[in-house]
Order: structure tokens, then sequence, then C-alpha cells
């Protein structure tokens, strides 16, 4: 019944790449590489970009249900769902259900805006800072 988030954040760097579990590390790698190639409007970053997005990333657990972004919030992380499923609302109307490997909060990145969106939590899923970048 807990969230486990792995959030982005350059002082966790080498805490990350001293991770003993080789196996563990290289399936998250895996699993971030294809989230951000998935994603329209990340998947065009400059290779060095995206890896360093990757090796920033560690994980952090959640209390089950919480709300991970809230529409109209200044947002500092984008995220990736390791497992589980998300629901995206916008002025409390559904959008649509998010699964594993859906890369999510980039918007406000990007764009430098509010969040666009409220995005609620459910099972096991991985962020990343862009501030700390
Ligand atoms: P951001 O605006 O930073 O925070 C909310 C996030 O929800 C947004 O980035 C997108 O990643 C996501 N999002 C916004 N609109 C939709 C939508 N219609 N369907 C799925 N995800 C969305």
């Amino acid at each position: 019944n807990r969230l486990l988030i792995y959030l982005n954040d350059i002082l966790f760097k080498n805490l990350n790449n001293n991770n003993n579990n080789d196996d563990d590390f290289n399936r998250s790698k895996k699993l971030i590489k294809s989230a951000i190639s998935d994603n329209d409007f990340m998947k065009n970053l400059e290779q060095f970009q995206i890896d360093e997005i990757t090796d920033c990333m560690y994980p952090v657990e959640y209390a089950k249900g919480l709300f991970i972004i809230k529409e109209g919030d200044i947002g500092s992380a984008v995220y990736i769902i390791e497992e589980g499923t998300l629901e995206v609302t916008k002025g409390g109307r559904f959008l649509s259900k998010m699964g594993p490997q859906k890369m999510f909060g980039e918007l406000a990145i990007l764009y430098n805006c509010t969040r666009t969106a409220t995005v609620k939590g459910l099972l096991f899923f991985l962020g990343c800072n862009f501030l700390s970048l």
C-alpha cells in the first residue's frame, strides 16, 4: 500500500551509480530511456540530455492515493511510472489514465507554465527533478 517514486536529483547521482544491485539499476535505466523516447515532447532531446536525466534519477516512496501533481501549481519535476496506474484530471474532469513506462509532468517544465492537470498516484512510479540538473 505504498508508492515508490524515483526522483531526479544531481546530488544523488553518485548514490545511484554506486547501486550494488546491477539488475535493478539497469532495469531502471532501460525504463527511463524507454519512457523518454515514448514522450512526444521529450524524445527530441539530445542524447547527452537524456543520459543526464537518466543518470540522476533516484527512488522515493509516496503514500498511496497521494496527489502527485496539482493543476495550477508550479512544477519542478517530471515523473516516470514504474508500476501501477495514475489518473489525470482537469477542473475535476477525468482526462485519462496512465500506466507503466509513461512519463508525465513534462509540460510545466518544458513550457515554463503551471501544471496543466492534476495527477493522482496509485502504485509505483519513477520521477525526475529537473531543477537540480
Ligand atoms: P504538467 O502540465 O507538467 O503536469 C500535469 C501533467 O499531466 C502534464 O504535465 C502532462 O504530463 C499530463 N497531462 C496533461 N494533459 C493530459 C492529458 N490530456 N492526458 C494525459 N496526460 C496529460
